[in-house]
């Protein structure tokens, strides 16, 4: 949440070049922004405004022409004090000399402002984040030298924090301190750049260093200098990323989430790429590789939050029935307050898109300690989680830049599938079934491109509820996660009201709200337990609800029942569930777009929820 970027260049910077980078960060928050850039002279020129840096225009980049050395800017999700001016960074201390942008919560800053505050520091924002600039301002006058203020300064803060930091006395060098928030910085020929993530530097620079935690760079334009917070040298050097620029532009499409919808034929083809082994009727993950041949976990732990945390709710079935392996899917932020019993021979799985989500981190982090082997489920090259574990397997869904998970999603329950085939071979899946289950994989690609072929019909039907104010998902095993799935996309991309339930549990009470103006979304592609569902929609049609249901081909059960059916290319059990997130997606998608909202960044959200 929040995104930084900055850098320190050889002759003169352009203040276009930091929004531009801003604007590719600007998933990370949106409700507004500032740049503030610094000359030989030692003048700042600081500018703020509210809103998306997307939207900025040139008059409001005039003060920051004058030839400056170095600059740096932020882009804001807030989370103390109102999206306004004066709590949008950068904040200055109350001398002028520190200035200051920030990712993340600092738990002490009551404490800390009452401290300054006594000392006659007086504060201008709302936010935690002034109290860094006038605390590192007050520790200078007491050390003079600035490491040795910048560390008494770190150690002193509590929380999460990824900080650029200025120094008006020091215009050759910006300073980018890394606690709990991501941090990484560019190494380019005559500047150095600093960015929340590796992904906004790429079309500037491939050579990267990344933070650890209880790290800070000295950036200049010469090069980068690394240190822990007590100012030991840590000797970081740059390694190489690999990162395609393009696949993250727009095209010819209208928003990101439709693009990303759009992608899921390659992305799921990119993330079974040379993973199937049909020899052996079984998958070969790379990054269990060093885990040894012989490595048999008896249980699975899936950390997670969000659409990820769905998507392990569709592992446990997956895990259980075809490895048989006792799996428990956790929120990562219930998990790492709780006492939790992991017991020996757990594997546990954080899974993340962003490889950056704060409460995830903490929970591998906690289990790591009780000695739990753990395995990184990640979308994000490099990111947090993907180093912290140390093995891991990628998703490769390419970058996702719509706040809504898409292609990461179906990516994830891919994924997951073939986990549990690997684990599954080793603990008696038969070949048969093991090949039945590579061949339904292998066919999923394309699969997945007829289906977006309903994009039109789905369209059409979202004309129909585009005023509906609540809706209900339902399904039942491994769809049951689906409806929870297609309910979180439509609460988040339409700001409709949507629950997700278990379709048996309907009777259980919410079939109260069944109204017509209260319409259904039946998922309903596994074979096994059709009739079921089926029975269920009876009870929603009896009762005068409006159905619009997700069916297979070959399913005809649902044409008399449903107001709406939207049909998807029949397929193995275990697969057809992926397909049907898409009709979800598609329809969260046009309902938020008849409804004039903003999908690629809705009110309220940041993609990267690195704040607990
Ligand atoms: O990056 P992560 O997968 O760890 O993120 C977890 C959630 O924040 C994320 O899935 C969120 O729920 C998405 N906005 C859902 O579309």
């Amino acid at each position: 949440m929040c995104g930084i970027f900055g850098y320190v260049a050889n002759g003169h910077v352009s203040p276009e070049l930091v929004v531009d980078g801003l604007r590719r960060l600007e998933y990370r928050g949106y409700d507004s922004w500032g740049i503030a850039s610094l000359n030989a002279g030692q003048d700042v020129q600081i500018t703020k405004a509210v809103g998306k840096i997307s939207k900025t225009s040139p008059e409001q980049l005039d003060r920051l022409r004058d030839p400056a050395t170095l600059a740096m800017g932020h882009t804001r999700w807030a989370t103390h004090g109102e999206p306004n001016e004066t709590n949008a960074h950068p904040h200055r201390s109350q001398s002028g000399r520190i200035v200051v942008v920030h990712n993340g919560i600092i738990e002490n800053h009551r404490e800390l402002r009452h401290l300054l505050e006594s000392e006659g520091y007086v504060f201008k924002s709302q936010t935690d984040t002034e109290v860094i600039a006038h605390l590192l301002d007050r520790n200078l006058r007491y050390t003079h030298r600035f490491d040795e203020a910048l560390s008494l300064t770190v150690l002193e803060l509590k929380g999460a924090f990824g900080l650029a930091v200025m120094d008006i006395q020091q215009p050759d060098r910006l300073f980018a301190v890394r606690l709990g928030s991501p941090l990484v910085v560019g190494v380019d020929d005559g500047r150095c750049l600093i960015s929340s993530d590796a992904n906004a530097l790429a079309i500037y620079t491939k050579q990267v260093i990344y933070l650890d935690d209880g790290e800070w760079a000295e950036v200049t334009r010469e090069g980068v200098t690394t240190y822990d917070f007590h100012r030991a040298a840590t000797g970081k050097i740059a390694e190489q990323i690999e990162i395609d620029v393009a696949a993250s532009e727009l095209g010819s499409f209208r928003h990101y989430m439709l693009k990303e919808m759009y992608d899921q034929p390659e992305s799921l083809r990119n993330a079974l790429r040379g993973r199937l082994q049909r020899s052996e009727a079984t998958v070969r993950l790379a990054g269990l590789d060093d885990l040894g041949e012989r490595y048999r976990p008896e249980r699975v732990k899936i950390l997670a939050c969000g659409s990820s945390w769905h998507a392990g709710l569709v592992g446990r079935y997956f895990f259980e029935e075809l490895a048989r392996m006792p799996t428990e899917v956790e929120y990562s932020s219930e998990f790492r307050y709780r006492n939790a019993v992991i017991e020996p021979g757990t594997l546990v799985i954080a899974m993340s898109q962003s490889g950056e989500t704060a409460d995830t981190l903490a929970g591998l982090r906690e289990s790591k300690r009780r000695g739990a082997q753990a395995l990184g489920v990640v979308n994000v090259v490099g990111s947090s989680i993907a180093r912290e574990c140390g093995r891991g397997v990628y998703l490769h869904a390419g970058h996702e830049c719509g706040v809504a998970a898409t292609k990461s999603f179906t990516n994830q329950l891919v994924v997951l599938l073939m986990l549990a085939v690997h684990f599954g071979r080793q603990r008696g899946m038969s070949i048969r079934q093991g090949l039945e289950l590579l061949d339904s994989l292998e066919r999923l690609p394309e699969l997945a491109e007829q289906v977006l072929k309903t994009d039109e019909q789905i369209r059409q039907v979202s004309e129909e509820y585009v005023d509906a104010t609540n809706f209900l998902y339902i399904g039942r095993s491994m769809e049951f996660p689906i409806a929870l799935e297609g309910a979180l996309k439509l609460k988040e991309v339409s700001y409709i009201h949507a629950e997700g339930l278990p379709a048996a549990e309907l009777k259980h009470g919410p079939i109260a709200l069944i109204t017509p103006e209260m319409p259904t979304v039946v998922i309903a592609t596994q074979s096994f337990i059709l009739d079921k569902v089926a029975s269920n929609v009876q009870e929603i049609k009896a009762r005068g609800g409006r159905i619009i249901a997700i069916v297979s081909e070959e399913n005809d059960a649902f044409h008399s029942l449903a107001d709406h059916v939207v049909t998807v290319p029949t397929a193995h059990d275990f697969v057809s569930p992926i397909l049907a997130t898409i009709p979800t997606q598609l329809l969260a998608y046009h309902l938020a777009v008849l409804r004039g909202c903003d999908v690629d960044q809705p009110r309220n959200l940041a993609k990267s929820v690195t704040v607990e």
